[in-house]
Order: structure tokens, then sequence, then C-alpha cells
């Protein structure tokens, strides 16, 4: 490969567009007919940085794993003006009337957004009749919500079943509000309730999303759950029905998230088809890295599940990172689900676990390198060459364990472990733990990519608050964290998914990973237990 080249440095599985400037996922959807993925985008052709106008791009994937550029699929009416972010439904029974019969009711893509002019934002409807590559907008009735601001947007719609609606969430932006609305037919809208000032507040609410999610089996964290102990068994008091389901409200806020910048956080809570009521008033971060933003999940899947998709950046620098010639990617497709999850020893309580959806049949693999149950010192090192001729995507999972007794005496007992470039191997990625802290952190901060080091709001260090897999004694805790890092972003996943940092880095262009070591400044603390790393290619 040709070194320092910036092109070279395009994710593999990461979606980005051929050219240009892309922002938020937009409009997911999953064509039942045609068993293919969609995704839009908010999307700048004509630069690498945000402008208008800005239309929804266009990608589609078979396998969630390798995607297909398209046309552009909706354009905004004025040069002035946006097709900002929005969504996609399937509406299966015509209740907009859109469609005649030659529209296959499983393509019957209506799309919502904000259309974003100097004077307003307003929602716009469109409808697709040739499964969502173009699509007309309903001029007769555009536009469906007015409500004379400018900031008023990013309309996510879903059918609710109980109630026979569809329901839509949209942000009154800088009211700290998330309006919920209901209708029937997709183009009369009534609303129902506004969600405010809830959680962190930032400068303002962006994209929200309210979602379905099964309770996991045997929940003990739900207030209204009816499972109890007996004798240390959980037993099941039959007079009240169990709850099976709770939603999970998303909202993003950008500038001034917990991070820095923009990020994404959620309420767990019930929605009766006009109200949300969080059943604590706790924010949760569904990502506690630095780029994933404007979350949104897909419209429909296969299996029922709830999958999902964040923008892989931080508006704090998205503008300057060093790519060439297309600018930010998407993250990996994630599964969403409820789970149990022990915040403390002492409490537990309902988390979104994230779990990768990667089509492991579209790779070639390089040699696996693993190492198993040995305690690591000071004075051992582990070192691995990686397979040569791989374009730097690489996995590994890595569990370990850290003794407290053994430690005290450190003032940092560190376990590191450094995924080198090939070429260049001043340049490595740094996924640190430190024991004193029982906390990880990911170190992107030592490459010759002068980004990095001139641009203070790309922060060099990101800590994320962990917990351990597993208490194995009082004084021994487990850890365990899968990694996949693809040319310039990695995505972290903490004790299956339970907490996960994604983050972008940036090596000089062609030097890609082909080194991993994992050093440890302290003896007796860690024992490995599991360590496994491959590359892989298309
Ligand atoms: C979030 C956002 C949305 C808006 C879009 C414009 O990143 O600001 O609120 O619809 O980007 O591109």
């Amino acid at each position: 490969v040709e070194y320092g080249n910036e092109t070279l440095n395009r994710p593999l599985i990461h979606m980005t567009p051929t050219y240009g400037w892309m922002n938020d996922p937009n409009g997911l959807w999953y064509d039942s007919k045609e068993e293919l993925w969609h995704v839009y985008y908010q999307y700048n052709p004509n630069d690498t940085v945000w402008g208008l106008p800005l239309y929804w791009g266009h990608a589609t994937s078979k396998n969630l794993t390798t995607w297909t550029q398209h046309d552009v699929a909706i354009i905004p009416p004025a040069n002035d003006s946006g097709a900002y972010s929005g969504s996609i439904v399937v509406d299966y029974n015509n209740t907009s009337g859109f469609f005649t019969e030659s529209t296959d009711p499983a393509q019957r893509a209506v799309a919502i957004w904000t259309y974003n002019t100097p004077e307003s934002e307003t929602q716009y409807v469109s409808y697709s009749t040739d499964g969502g590559y173009t699509f007309t907008n309903y001029d007769q009735g555009n536009p469906v919500l007015d409500l004379n601001s400018t900031q008023f947007r990013d309309p996510k719609v879903f059918w609710h079943e109980e109630s026979q609606k569809w329901i839509l969430t949209v942000a009154k932006t800088q009211q700290f509000k998330i309006a919920i609305y209901s209708s029937t037919n997709l183009t009369t809208w009534t609303h129902e309730s506004d969600f405010e000032r809830e959680g962190y507040l930032g400068y303002q609410y962006e994209c929200p999303g309210l979602v379905k999610l099964p309770l996991p089996k045997n929940d003990t964290t739900s207030t209204e759950n009816v499972l109890s102990y007996s004798n240390g068994t959980l037993v099941s008091n039959n007079t009240v029905p169990a709850e099976t389901d709770k939603w999970a409200f998303f909202i993003s806020i950008n500038p001034g998230s917990i991070q820095g910048g923009s990020s994404t956080q959620y309420f767990i809570g019930d929605f009766n088809g006009t109200h949300f009521v969080a059943d604590y008033p706790n924010t949760n971060v569904i990502d506690l890295g630095k780029d994933y933003y404007a979350m949104q999940t897909f419209f429909n899947s296969p299996d029922g599940d709830v999958y999902s998709i964040g923008w892989a950046s931080n508006w704090q620098y998205s503008a300057y990172v060093p790519t060439d010639p297309w600018r930010s990617s998407m993250s990996l497709v994630r599964k969403f689900s409820l789970e149990d999850f022990q915040a403390n020893p002492e409490t537990r309580i309902l988390n979104i676990k994230s779990t990768p959806v990667i089509d492991y049949d579209v790779f070639n693999f390089g040699e696996t390198f693993a190492y198993e149950n040995e305690t690591l010192n000071t004075n051992n090192t582990l070192h691995y060459d990686l397979a040569k001729n791989f374009d730097g995507l690489v996995e590994f999972n890595l569990t370990f364990t850290a003794n407290s007794s053994a430690y005290g005496n450190h003032d940092f007992a560190g376990l590191d472990l450094f995924l080198r470039g090939d070429m260049n191997k001043n340049e490595y990625l740094r996924l640190g733990f430190g024991a004193n802290a029982a906390a990880f952190y990911i170190d992107r901060g030592h490459t010759e990519v002068p980004f990095v080091s001139s641009n203070p709001f790309f922060t060099d260090k990101v800590s994320v608050n962990n917990q351990p897999s597993e208490y194995v004694t009082n004084e021994i805790t487990k850890y365990k964290v899968y990694g996949i890092a693809d040319r310039n972003i990695l995505e972290l996943y903490f004790n299956d998914g339970s907490q996960v940092s994604t983050n972008t880095y940036f090596f000089t262009g062609g030097n890609f990973i082909g080194e991993a070591d994992i050093e440890v400044a302290a003896d007796g603390v860690f024992e490995i237990e599991d360590f496994q790393i491959r590359q892989m290619t298309l």
C-alpha cells in the first residue's frame, strides 16, 4: 500500500459516502420483499463539510456489513434549504392513500423529514413507489406540521400496535421538548403530549426516537414486575400478569453532552400511545465514546429485533477530520436488547445492551493469535505480528482478571493493549486498563497526523465507566472486552455490549494495524484468561 495517502483510510465495513459530507442516519428501514436494508443520511455531495443544499444520500445492504451507494433519494426544494433528518415507515395497508396495487405492500415507503429553510423548520412527507430509490413530495399537503418555528425537527415515526396508530416524535430542540403526535394516515397529526426537560440537556435536544424492547426473562429490576425471590429461587406470582415490554426513549444532545460535544442518551419507561413516562429520571448514555451521535433505529426487521445505527463522529470536530474525498462514517449496525444489569454490587438496573451485527461470511481471515490462562508480569510481554497483506480490519477479544490485593502498592497498575501501525509503529492505539481506577480508557493520541495533535476537541484519551463482568472473589474482578478496528474507527464492547465506546482514530494513510502487544506495569496483578486477535479482509 501507498503510505501517506488519506484516501486509504476509508473503513471497509463502516458505511461511508463515496465522496462529500455525511452526518445523521435517516429513514432506516428494511424491505422484506427484497430482503434489503436501506440507510439514508444527511448528505452534501458538493463539499466535504456540511452545507446547503442538503440532501438525503442513500445506501443499501444485504448483510449489514457491506454497503452499496445509490443516487440521492430526497432533494431539497430550494438551494438555500435542506432535507434535514427524518425517518421512513412502510405503509403496508396504504393508510396514506399514496399507493396503488402496483406497489408491493412491503415497499410502500413513506418518508417524514424536516424541511429547513432560512425562515422555518416544518415537517414534510414524501413517498416512494420504486422501493425507496426516488421519492415524490406530498405537495398537496406539505408541510404536514408547522409550528411557525425555526427549531422544530427530526421526526421519527413508528406504528403503535396497541392503539393502532402512527406515532411521531419530533424535537422542539431549543425548548428541551420532544413532542409526541399520533395519526391514522401519516398526514394529519394530533398533538398528544410533550416529553419535557428530562435528563441531560446540553445546548439542545435533537433526533428523538421511541422504541419497544422486550424485558429480559426473569427480570428483577422493574418496579411492577411480579417476579420475586423465595429461598434464593426466582418465583413468579401469577395473580398479576407480568409486564413483557418496556419502552426506550432516545434523545440526542449537541453540543454539551457528557463526553463533550455530541452524544445520545436514553430513558427506560412506559408509553401508552399518548405519553411516555420514565421509570426513573436517570439518563443513560447509549455509547460512552466520542463518536456516536444521532442514533436511529430501523423500521421493521426480519426477526422483529431492534437494529440501530449512529453517526460515528462528533460535531466538535467532524468538519476537520483528515479523510478525503469524503467525511464521516456510520457505526456498525447494532442490535439492542434490554438486560438486567448489575450497576454496582447493591443495585440492578435495566440497561440496553448493544450487539454488533457482522456477517462473517464476507471475510477472508488472517491467522488467529490466541493466549490463555497466564499471569502477565512486567518482564513478560505478549507480542504478535499480525498477518501481512491485510488491510486494516482487526478484531479481538480480551478477558482478564485484576487482583486488588496485589496492586495496592503501585501508583498505577496498568494493563495495555497496543495496536500498532504496520509501516510506522510510532502510530498506535492503546486500550488501557488502570486497576486502581478499575476503568478502561482508549488512547488515540499517538499518531503523526497533524489534526490529532492540533485539535483539542479530538480528545486523545476517552475513559469508559465499565463494570467488572464478574466479581470472582472479594479481591479478584474480571473484565471482558471485544474490539473491532476498521482503518479509522474503533468500536469497543465491554461485557458483551453492556457498555460500548466508539471512537475514531487517524493514522497516516495506509498505516494499517499490523502488530499487537500486551504489557503490564505491575507484577502479579493481571491474569489473561483469554486473548484472541485476527485480521479480516473483504
Ligand atoms: C443533528 C442535526 C439534526 C438536523 C441535521 C441537519 O446532527 O443537527 O438536528 O436535522 O443534523 O443536518
